[in-house]
Parts: C-alpha cells; sequence; structure tokens
C-alpha cells in the first residue's frame, strides 16, 4: 500500500522522465495507470462554480478531492458537500478543506493535481503556479485571456513537463473525432472553407453598482484585472428583462458569477467561450494547431457592438455587456483556406471541400460524406490514429495521464494555437480592421496598437513570475 508521500514520489518521478523527452512533449508509454484505491490521485478543485464544481464531480470517479477553494465561500461549502456526499456514497470518504486562497491549495505538498474552474482571468496563474509547485493541471477552458498568457503558460509547461489539460471536452468526443477522421481521410477533398458558428453575445442595459455578496471575496475575484465595483440586478426587477440572450432571458445580470464571460476585462465572450471549442476542432481539421501554426490574417467583415469601441479598441461604456452582439470574421490560413467564424447561424462547423461537406456539432453529424460511412466505413484503426485508442470522457483522460504522462487529449500546444485564433478575431473586431499576424514568430505584423492588445497589465501584486 502506498502512502501519500510515496504516490506523490511515483508521480514526479514518472513527471520528470517524461518532462526530459523532446520540446518538453509527454511521450512515455511506459507508466501503467495505478489501480489499487490506495494510489488515487489526491485533487483539489480552484474555482467551484457550476463548471469547476462539475469537473470535480466527475473527478471523484479517479481521485480523491481533499481540498476546495473558491473565493465566495457559498460556492466552495457547496461543492464540498457534493464531493462528501458522492464520495461517501462509494464508501471512499475523505477529508476535505475549505479555503479561500488557491496559494494554501499550492502550498500542500499531498496534492497531485489541481481542477481549476475560475474565471478566464485566473487561469493561467493558478495553473502556472500549480504546475511549477509540481502539480498535474486540469484547467477549464478557454485556458488564456490574451496571446501573451499563451506564451506564459507554454513555457511554464514546457519546464515542468507536468500534464496540462485544457477542459475542450469536444477532443473526447467521438462525434468531432470523426468529423477530423473524415477531413484528413481526404473524403471532403481538398478543404476551402470551415464556417464557425458560435451564436450571439447577450446584451444587456447598465448594470448598478451594488455592494457584493457577504460570501464573496470581490477583490480577490477580480485579481489580475482592474479594479472596479461590483455590478448586480435581479433580472426581471420591475418588469424589466435585463439580459437579452437566445434563452429564456431568465438570468441574473452581473459582472460576476457566470456572467463574467460576457465583460471583454474578464473574457471574450462567445469568441472564446464557444471558439475555445469550435475553432480549436476546426483548426485541428486543417492541420493547423501545432506550435508555430495559425492564421495569417483576420478580417472582421461584420460587427454589431452595443458598446462602442475607442480607437485602441477599448470598450467606451463600463456599465453594461460589452462583448459584440454579433460578428463575422474571415481568417485566412495557409493553403488558401478560410475560416468564418460567425455570431449567424447553427452552432457548429460546416466543413466544406472540394469534394463534400459535413455538418458536426453537439448534437449532429450530418452530410453526404456520413451517409457514405454505412457502405464505405473508415479503416478500423481511425480512433486509434486520432485519439490514440478507445474514447474515454475527458476527465477521466485527464486521470489516465496523470498515471501514463502521456500527452492529454487537449495540451498546451494545441490549445493555444487554436485560442490565439479567437484572440485575434476579438483584436480584429474590437479595431474594426484586418490584421497580419505571424503565426511562426507570434507576432501581429505592423499594427503597434493591435500589438500592444496581445498582452494586458496585471493589477499590483497579482503578477505571474515565469
Ligand atoms: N468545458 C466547458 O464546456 C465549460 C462549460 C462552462 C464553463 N466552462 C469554463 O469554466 C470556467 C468557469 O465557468 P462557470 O460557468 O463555472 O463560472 P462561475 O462564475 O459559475 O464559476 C467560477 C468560479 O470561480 C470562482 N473564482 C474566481 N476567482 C477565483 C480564485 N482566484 N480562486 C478561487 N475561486 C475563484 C468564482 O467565485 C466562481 O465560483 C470558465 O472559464 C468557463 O469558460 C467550461
Amino acid at each position: 500500500m502506498m502512502t501519500q508521500v510515496s504516490r506523490r514520489r511515483f508521480l514526479n518521478t514518472a513527471s520528470t522522465l517524461a518532462s526530459a523527452s523532446s520540446m518538453g512533449f509527454l511521450t512515455s508509454r511506459s507508466v501503467a495507470r495505478s489501480k489499487s484505491p490506495n494510489e488515487r490521485p489526491s485533487v483539489a478543485v480552484i474555482g467551484c462554480g457550476g463548471q469547476g464544481t462539475g469537473d470535480g464531480r466527475r473527478a471523484t470517479n479517479y481521485g480523491d478531492i481533499v481540498a476546495v477553494c473558491d473565493v465566495d465561500t457559498s460556492h466552495s461549502a457547496y461543492a464540498k458537500a457534493a464531493y462528501n456526499r458522492r464520495m461517501s456514497a462509494s464508501g471512499r470518504g475523505v477529508k476535505i478543506d475549505v479555503y479561500d486562497d488557491y496559494r494554501a491549495v499550492i502550498d500542500r505538498k499531498d496534492i497531485d493535481a489541481v481542477i481549476c474552474g475560475t474565471v478566464d482571468h485566473w487561469h493561467v496563474k493558478i495553473s502556472a503556479e500549480a504546475l511549477k509547485s509540481g502539480k498535474d493541471v486540469y484547467c477549464e477552458k478557454p485556458l488564456t485571456l490574451t496571446i501573451d498568457e499563451g506564451k506564459i503558460i507554454t513555457k511554464v509547461a514546457e519546464e515542468t513537463g507536468r500534464i496540462l489539460q485544457v477542459g475542450t471536452q469536444q477532443r473526447s468526443d467521438e462525434r468531432f473525432l470523426q468529423a477530423v477522421a473524415i477531413a484528413h481521410s481526404g473524403r471532403l477533398g481538398k478543404l476551402k472553407k470551415l464556417t464557425v458558428g458560435l451564436n450571439h453575445n447577450p446584451f444587456s442595459k447598465p448594470v448598478p453598482v451594488v455592494a457584493p455578496p457577504k460570501t464573496l471575496n470581490w477583490d480577490r475575484w477580480k485579481g489580475p484585472t482592474e479594479d472596479v465595483p461590483y455590478r448586480f440586478l435581479k433580472n426581471g426587477k420591475d418588469g424589466q428583462k435585463l439580459v437579452v440572450t437566445l434563452g429564456d432571458g431568465s438570468i441574473d445580470a452581473s459582472n460576476c458569477h457566470k456572467e463574467f464571460r460576457w465583460w471583454l476585462q474578464y473574457s471574450g465572450g462567445k469568441m472564446t467561450d464557444w471558439g475555445a471549442h469550435h475553432v480549436d476542432i476546426a483548426q485541428w481539421i486543417i492541420n493547423q494547431c501545432g506550435p508555430g501554426q495559425g492564421p495569417v490574417s483576420v478580417e472582421p467583415v461584420m460587427v454589431q457592438a452595443m458598446v462602442p469601441f475607442d480607437e485602441r479598441g477599448n470598450p467606451t461604456l463600463d456599465d453594461q455587456y460589452n462583448a459584440p452582439h454579433r460578428f463575422t470574421v474571415h481568417v485566412r490560413f495557409p493553403d488558401d483556406v478560410l475560416m468564418e467564424i460567425t455570431s449567424e447561424g447553427r452552432n457548429g462547423i460546416l466543413i466544406e471541400g472540394t469534394r463534400g461537406r459535413i455538418f458536426v456539432n453537439r448534437g449532429t453529424i450530418e452530410g453526404k460524406p456520413i451517409e457514405d460511412l454505412g457502405t464505405n466505413p473508415l479503416p478500423g484503426d481511425w480512433l486509434e490514429g486520432i485519439y490514440g485508442g478507445p474514447v474515454v470522457e475527458h476527465v477521466n483522460n485527464f486521470f489516465d495521464c496523470i498515471a501514463s504522462r502521456k500527452k492529454p487529449a487537449s495540451d498546451v500546444w494545441t490549445h493555444v494555437a487554436s485560442i490565439n485564433t479567437c484572440h485575434l478575431s476579438n483584436i480584429a473586431i474590437r479595431l474594426n480592421r484586418q490584421i497580419q499576424w505571424n503565426a511562426k514568430n507570434q507576432r501581429i505584423e505592423n499594427d503597434a496598437i493591435a500589438s500592444s492588445m496581445m498582452k494586458r497589465d496585471f493589477r499590483k501584486g497579482y503578477e505571474i513570475e515565469i
């Protein structure tokens, strides 16, 4: 029976071996997955909102949650109770410690892995510090808030050799994998155009300043971002429909929980929220998701922003959702491939080649080449070629990689290549002009203002040290 210390040493040794491989890529296949209940990794969940709590629930199948951390104590209390129930029900009750400062988790030597389900603007700082402290990390998408953060986290992942899995679970979804396999098989001919539908961003009326909830450490929630007041309004108050969404509009408006994604200070709107998934798959399809790969240019062809931007791309109002409501950008890749990323039409990816087209999203995969699979199936080993073996649930893949030290399904290199396309698209939209991207050297050409938008200042005390 392994103690916690010896289990940790085992994981560290495996990691050191893997990090010695070229360029920091994880290639070792020699370490078998641990099966003993006593060898389950100890896991902390940092950021226990909707998604982080769900990731943690899935993680209880493969590891023991020993710590939860959230800047809102009501969220950490909820997550702790949920994990306690789940782990006790399966006879694996363990003590779960609660924190409101992630640094206490980073400092714990007995924790093997971190699930980071915080808001986007905290992802890189927390993930980088966790990796540097020797932990493996499953971080929610989008991993980065800026192009510069992509450079930082890639460097840390390569230097530490730890496992870093991004929460883009479409990479562990057989339907999307099938789309990649069909495109790569040549059945669509030469690929010409991919249309990536992400849906509209919601817009809001002004959201008033109010006192933050007592359970929330608002200053720490803001972390590296600007010091601004908390805003909230119950939707429907005084008969108002405050937030216009594609759904039933029954959500509250705020610049915090869940709604942060519609504020460019904290996220990138649908462009990064859904683009992290669909642009990622689209770039995989055209083999443009490796280090140094990516678009050549990004051109906004339609923008409808309810909050106008100034000449430096900054929103001109500070009290309402500012991710542009509607947008279409044309992203040009090498080999004359056009990717249209748009808020219009169906959510999903339409892939068009000279010999055929298919459409894929979370509910369907369709088109003549799919119908043809009945009489002309893909080779029996197609999944092996794309995924490396039978598809497992995405969090499961992370835990498999903790044991095997293999590269996870959503690694840092592929994710950064595709999320950079989303960041570039947002920069082009905010400036309303075409930008040229040098993927090899990771820079925007001949545009000082656009180049300056590749990074953001961190609030004093929240810098990322690498
Ligand atoms: N993979 C997917 O399909 C998917 C789906 C939904 C959300 N997400 C991603 O998950 C992340 C969270 O989204 P959500 O909808 O759960 O948002 P949320 O607002 O419900 O949850 C975020 C949580 O992080 C906490 N937090 C913020 N800063 C923190 C810090 N420094 N330390 C600890 N906790 C902190 C917040 O208090 C909150 O509880 C986002 O990055 C989002 O893009 C991914």
